[in-house]
């Protein structure tokens, strides 16, 4: 199984992992990082809705705990007709470790649907370079 097909079924195993009570959306996601390293995240709702937090923060916080420093793949898996793009904020989260090569995957529970480089989803955006 090549890297890519590996983390795309993370993303998918990571699905029914997901605390998603309140939305029954569940969402997993998974990176490859810059070591070579799969890290894997799940949304956690909170009865207090705006704390809930999303799969791609999970992994994200995986990845540096794990001292991953940049995302060379990430790929998203959620249910339904409409791709599971990434939120707003979560575009922004993945902008802060993504060189313009990484690729975005967006899925489903049966596997790859776009794939998508973070210009496209998040143009023209601020990051580390803007503080620097
Ligand atoms: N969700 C994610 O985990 N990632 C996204 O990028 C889109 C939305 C979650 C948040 C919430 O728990 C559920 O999906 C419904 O919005």
């Amino acid at each position: 199984m090549s890297k890519k097909d590996e983390l795309i079924t993370a993303a998918i195993a990571a699905m029914p992992q997901a605390y998603a009570p309140y939305s029954q959306f569940q969402v997993g996601a998974a990176i490859l990082d810059d070591n070579g390293d799969i890290h894997q995240g799940v949304n956690v709702e909170n009865a207090a809705y705006p704390q809930g937090a999303c799969a791609e923060a999970g992994a994200i916080a995986a990845m540096v705990m794990a001292g991953g420093k940049e995302i060379v793949q990430i790929a998203v898996a959620g249910r339904g007709e409409v791709l599971c793009t990434p939120c707003g904020g979560c575009r922004q989260r993945i902008r802060e470790f993504a060189t313009p090569q990484t690729e975005i995957l967006v899925c489903d529970e049966e596997g790859l649907r776009k794939s998508y480089q973070i210009a496209d989803l998040l143009p023209d955006s601020f990051g580390p370079d803007n503080l620097r």
